[in-house]
């Protein structure tokens, strides 16, 4: 059975004790009675990765993100972070590909392919974020789009490789904007998504992978977002701030 996760995406949020706090909030909230969670991924900015990964450690039901990682491993990169010091500090996941990236930083699906195997190469999931803008959407492009940004970054990928995958679906025109996909649509993209991978490595493979919604995911609609179909969780941003919203969140995730 695909595995169900709910991440929260803190972006460049929070000072360090802000940080701590939220963390620790929700890790002590979710005391051993609760036994049907979803694995529970925090992704907070790079300088606080180390504290979050010491408070959660203890408990497998978390695990702790990073929101970038770069496509080298090792060298003359001046403010980069590499795939191996992310691993060698406790990280198991890694965004790769927010939409935020491809839009300030120029990110590509060329690039995204190496760092999506950089993270691979040091054992890190990468958390691959595809998603259409409004304008896009409105051309009634966006399956197009979308299936493109899966192929140039991952299709390169051996079945092994992309079973390794975690995939979250934005819609850039609903992050941070209060404007949810439907679930209707969230379900219609996912299942696009999944089929374009069958397509390509077969059902068993498309079938296993888990694909997440995000954008603007809140207590009140994660419930029916994360009960279609095809979707495994979420990817949440701005909610995840809040510990007692997130912990809704991370229940509406349950099974
Ligand atoms: P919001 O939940 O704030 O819309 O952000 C979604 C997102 O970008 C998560 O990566």
């Amino acid at each position: 059975m695909r595995q169900k996760i709910v991440a929260g995406n803190w972006k460049m949020n929070k000072t360090p004790e802000e940080a701590h706090q939220l963390a620790s909030a929700v890790v002590s909230f979710f005391d051993q009675q609760y036994t049907s969670l979803p694995k529970i991924i925090f992704c907070p900015p790079f300088p606080y990765l180390a504290d979050i990964v010491s408070i959660t450690k203890h408990d497998t039901r978390f695990s702790v993100g990073a929101q970038n990682c770069s496509e080298h491993q090792w060298g003359a990169y001046t403010g980069e972070v590499s795939a191996p010091m992310l691993k060698a500090l406790g990280v198991k996941y890694v965004i790769i590909g927010h939409s935020e990236r491809r839009q300030y930083f120029g990110e590509d699906g060329a690039l995204l392919a190496q760092k999506v195997d950089a993270a691979l190469a040091n054992n890190l999931t990468p958390v691959f974020c595809c998603g259409e803008p409004l304008i896009v959407r409105e051309d009634n492009k966006h399956t197009d789009l979308v299936k493109t940004q899966v192929e140039e970054a991952l299709f390169h990928l051996p079945a092994e490789g992309i079973k390794k995958i975690v995939i979250a679906y934005e819609p850039v025109w609903a992050i941070g904007t209060g404007k949810t996909a439907t679930s209707q649509q969230a379900q219609e993209m996912h299942a696009v998504i999944r089929k374009h991978i069958a397509g390509r490595y077969g059902k068993e493979v498309a079938e296993s992978i888990s694909i997440l919604y995000g954008g603007s995911v809140n207590a009140g609609n994660a419930k029916e977002l994360f009960s279609c179909a095809d979707v495994d969780g979420g990817l949440v941003g701005g909610a995840s701030l809040k510990p007692n919203e997130f912990i809704e969140i991370i229940k509406a995730g349950s099974n």
